[in-house]
């Protein structure tokens, strides 16, 4: 059979850096395990605009939809800012979103043991702590028309427009409720029915997939607004969460403080089943490329290596190996070695990118 094939686009600011960590542990499985990934490497965001003119090049467009998996690092910078829109390196990640289909987001925020203390909410708030949002991520206003910056009368008005068909709800409930059957069988559906009408439409449409295939799953809805909040107050009330793709970005971004910092958080962006039956996916973290501390080797590789093991569940079907990988990512954790977002106030000795990418290795060997 031919080995697994997966698309690596490291892209911008950290994405370099975290993902070379993933390049050392896809090293280990060929060493370790006899499992050996076909690997092709390929630009996107800045760094393919800096050599095509353009954010994603049609050729590597047509790679990510050959291959088994993609795995993303993050795209932007403030270099890019004067860029115009069309071209802008976050253009790239749309259009892959997009073009692949990739509908069902799935962002999993998780409170390992040994940062319960460093959360910016208190431990028993987020001790525990495992839920999953699912976000819609090929529609909604990122996508919607009419769109742009136009002239009315003397001044500029700038439109985007949230559209959301019933296909479109169905289909990312239905992820949802099948996620949820397979945890703890509750679904919360968040939307803004109170003020917009696609928020009604939304509800309805998950309130009616849920009555007609998914009666067993507990399904509860709240404004997305009280969401936010009840999600400070008492994460653990939750279990799946489904939203659009702007409430479920904002949602996705808070929800990663609650693990402890923003380099902790994987994703999974899912689209409909190809040939081998596999999902259409694409595997990133949910941080950004952040140009703060870009170039430095501070990043925290986590969210990457753990949007790896997600790859491993999902596109490949190891899921022990995908739960060895969150294993030793757990003992590192428990060992107290710490990138620096993770330091809290009192301090101590950050390890850099790649020390932790060593120390995950180390734990890996030591689960064989
Ligand atoms: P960001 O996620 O890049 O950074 C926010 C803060 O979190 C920064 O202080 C950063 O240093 C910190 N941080 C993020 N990831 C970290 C990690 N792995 N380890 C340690 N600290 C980490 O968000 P931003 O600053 O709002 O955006 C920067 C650029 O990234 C923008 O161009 C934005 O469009 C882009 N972006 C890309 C993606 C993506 O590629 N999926 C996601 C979000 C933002
Ligand atoms: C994310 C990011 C992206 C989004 C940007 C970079 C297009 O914030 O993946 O969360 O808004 O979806
Ligand atoms: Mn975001």
């Amino acid at each position: 059979m031919a080995n697994p094939s997966l698309l690596i686009l490291a892209g911008d600011g950290i994405g370099p850096e975290v993902m070379a960590e993933v390049k050392k542990i896809i090293g280990w499985f060929g060493a370790k395990r006899g499992v050996t990934f076909d690997v092709t490497e390929d630009l996107v965001g800045g760094c393919a605009y800096d050599k095509h003119g353009t954010p994603l090049h049609d050729d590597t467009m047509a790679k990510a939809q050959e291959v088994d998996a993609v795995l993303l690092g993050a795209v932007g910078g403030p270099q890019y800012d004067i860029l115009d829109f069309s071209v802008k390196p976050e253009r790239g990640l749309l259009r892959l979103r997009k073009e692949m289909d990739l509908y069902s987001n799935l962002r999993p925020a998780q409170c390992f043991d040994a940062l319960a203390d460093f959360s910016s909410l208190k431990k028993e708030v987020v001790a525990g702590l495992d839920i999953v949002i699912v976000r819609e991520l090929t529609s909604g206003v990122y996508f919607g028309e009419p769109r742009g910056i136009f002239t009315e009368g003397n001044e500029r008005v700038g439109i985007n427009t949230q559209r959301y068909t019933e296909s479109e709800i169905a289909r990312v409930a239905r992820s949802a409720f099948e996620l949820a059957r397979r945890r703890n069988n509750k679904v919360c559906s968040m939307e803004k029915a109170n003020v917009m009408e696609s928020g009604i439409l939304w509800r309805q449409v998950v309130q009616e997939v849920h009555d007609k295939e998914y009666p067993d799953v507990q399904l509860s809805h709240m404004y997305a607004d009280a969401g936010a909040m009840q999600l400070c107050r008492w994460p653990k009330q939750f279990d799946v969460i489904v939203t659009d793709n702007l409430f479920g970005d904002l949602l996705s971004d808070a929800a990663a403080m609650l693990t402890g910092s923003l380099g902790m958080l994987p994703s999974a962006s899912l689209g409909a089943p190809m040939a081998n039956g596999r999902p259409k996916a694409l595997y990133e973290p949910v941080h950004g490329s952040a140009p703060d501390i870009a170039g430095q080797g501070k990043a925290n590789p986590i969210a990457c290596i753990l949007s790896f093991a997600m790859a491993l569940r999902y596109s490949f079907d190891m899921g022990d190996d995908a739960t060895r990988v969150e294993k030793a990512v757990e003992k590192v954790l428990a060992d107290g070695v710490r990138t620096a977002d993770l330091m809290g106030p009192e301090g101590g000795k950050p390890v850099s990118t790649s020390q932790m990418g060593d120390a995950i290795l180390a734990a890996l060997d030591a689960s064989l």
